[in-house]
């Protein structure tokens, strides 16, 4: 086998070139030729400095994450980093694209680093439930100092060139087109110079207050997360007047005992979900995409200026349709001000704004539609006024284009049948705010075209969104998911739990909050039949009672003004009241009891959407929580944490409060295996 590491001669420079396509991951074969190339080069009298680059789309993406689960193929990453930077003769890391992780980390062992403009540079290790295991965590804060060290290890956000030159962390930039060149000239003029800078030679300076600000500023951020304390904790030793040696034995202690955690197994395994999810099992990779070049949105509420919004910023020009001039002018006004706000905060130029605002084309008329080459549906959700509009659109709408419903339940092949091309026909299921929610369920109808699954899943990814394909069901994958959750927890306060108890079992397990402050927070009264004097569960007698959650300032619990909520004594009352009608003596319910029927019936209900082929993988379903409703990450999704927490204390804790058990479930329980 060829090594994917070649060297060149340059007279008196070595480059070193790496060709690991896709994303250049550090594997054994890359590491094996770097070490390789350095002895060459440091054996070679005809040689005074050597250049680091690689071909393709990147520098160094970081460690081969698929070698994580296999045996260890010597050299490790840290040894390799060790050579180079021990290297006699300089070493410079010429960067595009992203030096992430070992990428960094093979970076920070060289001695010179330039790169170009628009390249990235980071240790997102912390993604992956882990830390920057190559000496990242000890020789970034020799090199950038603590406070830019633990931003780049604890968070794990990569910064651009020009950010890391001004921090010390790249010593120069090139040209965009011409580093190979830049690299070989660079090296030339830093050939001569001694000592050469070694990063572990450094040290850094003490920065508690830096590391006391940090955590507090990111507590929330890091609530429930193991990785980040360990970054932090490794940073603060390359600081503490450690020897290098010792901060790198702590940095590989932390590191071993995070990749053997359940917190990382999780994180690497919604790495390889969310990329999975983007591939439809039976549409080929390479299937010829339909063109949009322009996208119809159809409704200015909440919902399709949401949508509007995603292309808007992707530079894809919308047109908007709206019934009536009112309604449209408070859509786009609502448009406009959100890029606004974004603006104020700095996160956007004035002018991206006025360009989004161009690309825009608020309407009345629903024929102005005709030139779209996607048209989303974004109106209110009932099934004649979704049919009308998609008549209306088969009879406009340019051939080819696609037609989408936004709707988060109705059935895409009943909306499709009103149409003459039920092929082009899909279900688009954005995630409210639609601008800022990362989930977008991709619903496939019985005739669903696969060139129009894959260009939608293409262009997911264009508006930065995580696509998930679901079948239709009602609820699809996620709400779906979403019902035995809400029902149970419902019941559970008729049994005797309180909205208090069934929400801090939700949020201590890691969820951004828990059924009730959820209702509260969407609207007790969605889905309410708005007739006061019918009452046939605790919701309808909050909702009859105008508690309709944060908007009426009072709903499962009460609010004050800053919307600070506490907890509601009359809520205590119209409970009591309910069980009393309904003969139900209150018990106690453990904590124990509320996981088993509202998680364990989530679990429940996923191995169902499997074995009715609506997902098409359990991974997939796992993506759907996480990015949809802020399932903690760190437990990998539904699916996964089923698996950590034991498939037969699943099944036997859905059997004990007399839940049918799905019969995958139970047969990958009974045979130790996986649910696929
Ligand atoms: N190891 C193995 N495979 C990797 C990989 C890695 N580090 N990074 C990306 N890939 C794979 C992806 O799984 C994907 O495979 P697929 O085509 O079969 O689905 C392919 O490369 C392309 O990746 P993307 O679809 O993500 O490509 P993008 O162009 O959108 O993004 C990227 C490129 C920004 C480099 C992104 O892939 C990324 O963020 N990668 C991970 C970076 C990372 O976490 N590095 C740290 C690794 S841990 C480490 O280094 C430990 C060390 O400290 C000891």
């Amino acid at each position: 086998m060829t090594s994917p590491i070649r060297t060149e001669r340059h007279d008196d420079v070595l480059v070193i070139i790496s060709d690991n396509p896709p994303v250049n991951a550090l594997s054994a074969a890359v590491r094996q030729g770097i070490d390789a190339a350095i002895k060459e080069g440091v054996a070679d009298a005809s040689i005074e400095a050597m250049v680091i680059r690689c071909d393709g789309r990147t520098f160094f993406a970081g460690a081969d994450i698929t070698e994580f689960t296999k045996p260890p193929v010597e050299p490790l990453l840290p040894t390799v980093v060790d050579i180079i930077e021990a290297s006699s003769k300089p070493v410079v890391a010429a960067i595009h694209g992203t030096a992430l992780g070992g990428g960094c980390e093979v970076a920070l062992g060289c001695h010179y680093r330039i790169a170009v403009p628009s390249a990235k540079i980071g240790t997102p290790e912390v993604k992956l439930g882990l830390l920057p295991g190559a000496g990242g965590t000890q020789r970034l804060p020799r090199i950038a100092g603590v406070k830019l060290a633990l931003e780049l290890t604890a968070k794990g956000d990569p910064i651009p060139a020009r950010k890391a030159l001004e921090a010390g962390l790249i010593d120069g930039l090139a040209g965009e087109d011409s580093l190979a060149d830049d690299a070989i000239a660079f090296a030339r003029e830093i050939k001569a110079n001694r000592p050469i800078p070694r990063a572990s030679e450094k040290e850094a300076k003490a920065d508690p207050e830096a590391v006391e600000a940090f955590k507090k500023e990111n507590a929330r951020r890091f609530r429930g997360f193991d990785a980040p304390a360990a970054n932090i904790a490794c940073v603060e030793k390359a600081a503490s007047g450690a020897s290098f040696a010792e901060g790198i034995a702590f940095e590989r202690q932390e590191f071993m005992r995070l990749m053997m955690g359940v917190q990382s197994a999780a994180q690497r395994h919604i790495f390889f979900a969310e990329r999975q999810a983007s591939k439809i099992d039976d549409v080929p990779a390479d299937t010829k995409l339909r063109d949009i070049k322009r996208v119809g949105v159809i409704g200015a509420g909440t919902m399709g200026g949401g949508i509007s919004m995603n292309f808007l910023s992707a530079g894809i020009p919308v047109t908007i349709v709206e019934m009536q001039a009112e309604a449209l002018e408070r859509g786009t006004g609502t448009i406009r001000k959100n890029y606004e706000a974004t603006a104020a905060k700095g996160r956007m130029k004035p002018e991206q704004v006025e360009q989004a605002m161009g690309a825009l084309n608020p309407t009345l008329n629903f024929d102005d539609l005709r030139d779209c080459d996607l048209i989303i549906e974004a109106v209110y959700e009932e099934m004649s006024v979704k049919k009308d509009i998609f008549t209306r659109l088969d009879a406009i709408a340019k051939p080819g284009a696609i037609l989408a419903s936004n709707t988060s339940y109705l059935d895409i092949d009943e909306i499709a049948a009103v149409t003459a091309r039920p092929q082009d026909v899909v279900g688009m299921h954005f995630f409210s705010p639609a601008n800022v929610m990362k989930l977008l369920e991709v619903v496939r109808g019985e005739k669903t075209a696969g060139d129009v699954l894959a260009t939608v899943m293409a262009l997911a990814k264009k508006i930065r969104k995580v696509a998930v394909v679901a079948g239709v069901t009602y609820g699809f994958i996620g709400n779906r998911m979403l019902m035995p959750r809400q029902v149970e927890a419902t019941k559970l306060l008729l049994e005797g739990a309180t909205p208090e108890q069934i929400d801090r079992v939700h949020v201590a397990f890691g969820m951004p909050m828990g059924p009730f402050q959820m209702a509260d927070l969407a609207g007790v009264d969605i889905g309410w039949h708005r007739d006061p004097t019918r009452i046939e569960n605790i919701r309808d007698a909050l909702a009859a009672e105008n508690r309709w959650g944060q908007k009426t300032k009072a709903g499962f619990y009460d609010y004050d003004e800053k919307r600070t909520p506490s907890n509601s004594a009359r809520v205590a009352e119209i409970i009591e009241d309910f069980r009393k009608r309904e003969g139900v003596t209150p018990r106690e319910i453990t904590d124990e009891e509320i996981v088993a029927r509202t998680l364990y019936t989530m679990v429940n209900e996923g191995a169902l959407i499997l074995e009715e082929g609506k997902a098409q993988r359990a991974s997939d379903i796992d993506v759907v929580w996480i990015y949809g409703y802020g399932w903690p990450v760190y437990r990998g999704g539904p699916m996964f944490w089923a698996q950590t927490e034991g498939l037969g204390k699943v099944v036997a804790g859905l059997e004990s409060h007399g839940f049918t058990v799905a019969s995958s479930l139970k047969q990958a329980a009974a045979s130790g295996g996986r649910i696929k």
